[in-house]
């Protein structure tokens, strides 16, 4: 039961977008996602106004009052996403809670006003472009502190309220004025805050039945998303976009969130351009206690998996309220970045492999439709022999990516009938080292014909 998936490129070879540039989002494949807010300081997830009902003065004069990232060095942040070989980050410049690490003119909570006393994004944007990595914002769609935004009973720190005092909450908020007071914010990233590549705003979730009842939910109803997204399209029209927005067709990526996708994301049977955001551990925001890291060998292995299905990874970090990575963090960049110094080629510009190129046991494959260039990334090495059907006659050399070490290539009868094949199959077996290479995921880059 295979059903063939349309490839769906349109003329110039691109897959289908709201009207972003994607072209170097694909090629890129690695970006880093920074939650930093307020929420920093309570150190147990960015949700925590949510999940423990702090009201929102109580939350401002415990957080906004205190923020004081002391330590903040974003040249170092930059540093270390580079060297990770990630070519892309995404900041939050607003998330859930409202708070505004610019120097927005719409509001006084924002980074200026707490102790730091100063714009905490700029710095960032310029210290990333700085290290040559392109620049994206988070803004959330979600405000639990604007007096505007109408209290629903899905999230945020009043939801449980009776309906009755919600309504009383309610009186005089208005939805219009609060998307009116986000286009307002966009325009200010978008026009003062340099060259922005991507907006990635979060996210949506109208009542079913009752998408106009903003009490119940929020979609594109309440964020008036056309505007949104034509505003945004104005002021930058090469921007890309995701697909949180309530607004089928008018994204640009497709964003599953803590989820490796089974194969390449498809939008009725095509293909679309995607990207999965990953945690290092449960938390976006910074938790101290959070206690399921992930290893550098396995966030390595998600990033293969992504781009062996065509996808990229945005993967995250939460820095503590004094302005830094913390250690755990580090050493997963820096772990990550070991391998990707040598392997880089592997990811970069690279895609699924072509449909007639099975994936062997145990791997992943990667290629470079540029250099014509197949990668196999072995998860789990074989003693002596790995099997590719169907490459034999198409293979003209093989190496080891980390050291560019010869693999050589054994094809015809004998290797054939040793493999248990069928006579005049087209199999080409690789003679590998008996000890695997040193390395998190060995990787065999073979030139093709
Ligand atoms: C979510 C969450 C969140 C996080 C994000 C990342 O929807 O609300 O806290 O910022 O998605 O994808």
């Amino acid at each position: 039961m295979s059903t063939r998936v349309k490839k769906n490129l349109d003329a110039a070879g691109k897959y289908p977008t709201g009207g972003g540039d994607t072209e170097w989002f694909v090629q890129d494949r690695f970006g880093l996602f920074i939650h930093w807010g307020l929420y920093a300081l309570g150190a147990r997830h960015e949700w925590l106004m949510h999940r423990e009902s702090i009201p929102v003065d109580v939350y401002e004069q415990r957080y906004f009052a205190r923020f004081d990232p002391d330590l903040y060095d974003p040249q170092r942040w930059a540093r270390a996403a580079a060297q990770a070989g990630m070519k892309y980050m995404v900041a939050t410049s607003k998330h859930h809670e409202g708070f505004c690490l610019w120097d927005s003119r719409q509001t006084g909570y924002k980074a200026p006003r707490t102790p730091a006393r100063r714009d905490l994004l700029r710095p960032m944007l310029d210290a990333f472009r700085a290290e040559g990595l392109r620049t994206g914002l988070y803004y959330s769609l979600l405000d639990w502190h604007h007096p505007d935004f109408v209290i629903d009973n899905r999230f945020g720190p009043y939801r449980d309220l009776s309906d009755e005092a919600r309504a009383r909450m309610n009186a005089g908020r208005s939805m219009p004025r609060y998307a009116a007071y986000m286009r307002k914010q966009v325009t200010e990233l978008l026009t003062q805050y340099g060259p922005i590549d991507i907006m990635w705003f979060d996210f949506s979730y109208p009542a079913p039945e009752h998408p106009d009842d903003f009490t119940r939910g929020k979609g594109r109803l309440a964020w008036e998303s056309e505007k949104l997204v034509r505003l945004a399209r104005k002021l930058r029209p090469s921007i890309i976009i995701d697909d949180r927005l309530d607004l089928p067709g008018a994204g640009d990526i497709r964003t599953p969130e803590q989820f490796q996708p089974r194969a390449w994301v498809t939008e009725q049977g095509r293909r679309v351009v995607w990207e999965t955001c990953q945690t290092l551990s449960g938390s976006w925001g910074y938790h101290r206690d959070e206690a399921t890291w992930r290893t550098p060998d396995e966030l390595i292995r998600t990033l293969i998996d992504c781009v062996a299905k065509g996808g990229n990874l945005l993967l995250n970090v939460g820095p503590t309220g004094r302005g830094e990575f913390d250690a755990r963090a580090l050493a997963c960049l820096e772990g990550i970045g070991t391998w990707m110094r040598r392997h880089g080629r592997s990811i970069y510009g690279c895609t699924a492999a072509p449909d007639d190129m099975p994936t062997p046991e145990n791997c992943r494959l990667t290629y470079n439709p540029q250099t014509r260039r197949l990668y196999v990334h072995v998860l789990a090495w074989p003693f002596k022999h790995l099997h590719l059907e169907g490459l034999r006659d198409r293979v003209k050399y093989a190496q080891l990516l980390n050291d560019a070490s010869e693999i050589s290539c054994g094809a015809g009868e004998w290797y054939t009938r040793q493999a248990g094949a069928p006579a005049g199959d087209n199999l080409l077996t690789l003679n590998l080292p008996p000890i695997k290479p040193d390395v998190a995921v060995p990787v065999i880059e073979l030139f093709l014909n």
